[in-house]
């Protein structure tokens, strides 16, 4: 995934963009550039490496005078980064220049259709393509332009172009990768996501697939394929420009685990509650009690740790509301040809709204008329669109790589899923439904004790920033947990780790196990206690060294495990609420002991928004 900007107004354009594009770098960092027209020619830097590298290189933009720009940070899919490669590319004559989030798919197959009309390429890009196509047709009418360049190119992108000849406009167009436009006090701006322009407006307008923009100084014109002028409103964006920053913390990742109490609370009791006279109301579901009975399925459909909240989802729903629940990663979901029963449902979890398999996977349910609940973070995203009801998860914008308050806002919209859909088809009655609402109200401060319990996590880390292997087990629930805790120490330490359900370990991995593999397990399902200790005893009479993560209470498991760690009592199928919190600080710490890029973890961006 990358971030693009635009700009045109009567401020300087480079500033700016380069402003923009810090807040999208979260989006990909490994090289930027930015592409000033300045009254005569575009000029153009570009980079290799973090943005303040053309920061340097620039003297903050003001190298680049002008006052109408494009500019690009990268996450890598065609062609290694380097400076070459960067965004953004001219057309032969530099009269044209592109920059483009996303995928073209028949880049080759353009590729060799320009060479053989005499077009020389001096980059591996996919993106370089759009630029000498939209030279080939460009006959002076930008629009016409890149129409034709809409029907030739196949894949996902979403553009921002300058053409030398149309000083006072910049365009934009996007089909399944995110574009918003919005006013500045002197201009207008385009950009990937919103942080990019909330220093400058709180009303965005979001552009839909396919449709086509023309920014002025003065002006904001839409244009579908047809070339016909479309109407659009504004969104107007609630989160504040703080709640994008980092507040003090060392990193945005640590910042955002200690906000996920708040975040637990605000997706319990949004603006719009979804607990009213101690019964679930989830009024986005637009759903009947009848329609809530008729479910005879659920498909769950979700990528990296939003999976992982499925898989726990899984658990949960089965328990309380006895409903069939298979759970999918979004990359091989449509590829096995899913069979789709009556009376299903699909819930896509996405904390950005814009992973390309989890929106892909949408669109293949909904073409075989399967109603499709999105449970996503990102206000007005492609999923939250695109899905026939979305329960949003009010985490706030996320900007860490590696999630946290979103993953735990996930599990609370399941939670309350799974106890309004038990309730709804009276598999729990009122007083076990009163038990539930207690326990779950109960979480943020629970985690607010944990959170506060972070020098032992940190002093417990310390020991294994030099682990080669870290084995993460646990049954059930356990195991979906193991399975948060492992990615969210191997995506932002580097360090080679996996998550095994306990009674699998035998079957082959436990091979791996040497004097001082560090094996964390997790036990806060009483009635697999015993079970998972008998594989906590299996591995450390292998040499292991064995951390547990358990229950207050749960004193049995020190006979078995090297260190300890306990969490507050819960209803065990709020556990993972919990338990998680120890393995985020886990991650958090070792990453920083071994000097890691928490926030921007290499060869990893926030959202995917390719295949
Ligand atoms: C989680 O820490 C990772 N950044 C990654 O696995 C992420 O959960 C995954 O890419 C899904 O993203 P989404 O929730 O925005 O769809």
């Amino acid at each position: 995934m990358c971030g693009i900007v635009g700009y045109i107004g009567e401020s300087q354009a480079a500033p700016i963009l380069l402003e923009g594009l810090a807040k999208l770098e979260y989006r990909g960092y490994d090289s930027a550039g930015i592409a000033v027209y300045d009254g005569s020619q575009i000029n153009m830097m570009k980079s290799v490496g973090r943005l303040k590298v053309l920061n340097e290189l620039t003297h903050d933009g003001e190298t680049l005078p002008g006052t109408l720009g494009i500019g690009h940070t990268r996450w890598a899919t065609h062609g290694s980064p380097n400076d070459v490669n960067a965004h953004p590319h001219y057309n032969s004559d530099n009269t044209i220049a592109v920059v483009h989030n996303g995928i073209i798919e028949n880049y080759m197959k353009l590729r060799k259709r320009l060479t053989a009309h005499g077009y020389t390429f001096i980059s591996e890009t996919d993106t370089e393509v759009v630029a000498h196509l939209l030279d080939y047709y460009y006959k002076g009418n930008p629009i016409e332009t890149i129409i034709k360049v809409m029907h030739r190119v196949e894949g996902s992108y979403a553009l921002g172009i300058i053409f030398k000849d149309h000083p006072d406009e910049v365009y934009a167009v996007r089909k399944d990768s995110p574009l918003i436009v919005g006013h500045t006090k002197d201009g207008n701006i385009l950009a990937s996501d919103v942080p990019a322009v909330l220093k400058y407006t709180r009303n965005v307008y979001f552009i839909e697939n396919e449709e086509i923009v023309r920014l002025s100084k003065t002006d904001m014109k839409f244009y579908n394929v047809d070339e016909e002028e479309l109407e659009k409103e504004a969104t107007t964006i609630e989160w504040d420009v703080s709640a994008a920053e980092k507040g003090g913390y060392e990193h945005y990742m640590l910042k955002e685990m200690y906000e996920q109490p708040k975040a637990v609370r605000d997706t319990i009791s949004p603006a719009d509650p979804r607990i009213v006279n101690n019964k679930i109301e989830i009024s986005e579901l637009n759903m009947t009690d009848e329609e809530i009975c008729s479910i005879h399925k659920l498909y769950i459909v979700a990528c990296g740790s939003a999976y992982h909240a499925g898989v726990t989802g899984k658990y949960v729903i089965e328990g309380l509301a006895r409903i069939p629940v298979e759970v999918d990663l979004a990359s091989e979901f449509r590829y096995r040809d899913p069979i789709y029963e009556k009376n299903s449902m699909a819930i896509i979890i996405s904390q950005s709204g814009e992973t390309a398999d989890s929106l892909a996977a949408l669109r293949d349910a909904k073409a075989h008329g399967i109603k499709v609940l999105g449970i996503v973070n990102v206000v007005g995203s492609s999923i939250a669109r695109e899905a026939d009801s979305v329960m949003y998860t009010w985490a706030g914008p996320e900007i860490a790589v590696a999630t946290t308050k979103a993953y735990s806002a996930q599990l609370i919209a399941l939670y309350l899923l799974a106890m309004k859909f038990a309730y709804t088809r009276q598999q729990i009655d009122d007083n076990e439904l009163q038990t539930l609402i207690k326990d779950l109200r109960k979480l943020p401060e629970q985690m607010e004790l944990l959170l506060n319990n972070k020098e032992k996590i940190q002093h417990f880390a310390n020991r294994y920033i030099a682990s080669r292997d870290v084995f993460f087990i646990g049954r059930g629930i356990d195991y979906a947990i193991s399975l948060e805790g492992s990615l969210k120490l191997k995506e932002i330490s580097y360090i080679h780790s996996e998550a095994y359900a306990a009674g699998e370990l035998k079957h082959g991995t436990i091979s791996l196990i040497e004097e001082g593999t560090l094996v964390a397990a997790v036990l806060t399902q009483e009635q697999l206690y015993k079970k998972t200790i008998s594989n906590m005893v299996e591995v450390k009479s292998r040499g292991a060294f064995v951390l547990a993560v358990t229950n207050t209470g749960n004193t049995e498991v020190e006979k078995a495990a090297d260190y300890v760690i306990y969490i507050p009592q819960t209803n065990k199928y709020f556990a993972n609420s919990l338990a998680i919190i120890p393995l985020q600080l886990f991650g958090y710490y070792v990453s920083l002991g071994k000097g890691c890029d928490i926030d921007k973890p290499r060869n990893l961006a926030k959202s995917v928004t390719v295949e």
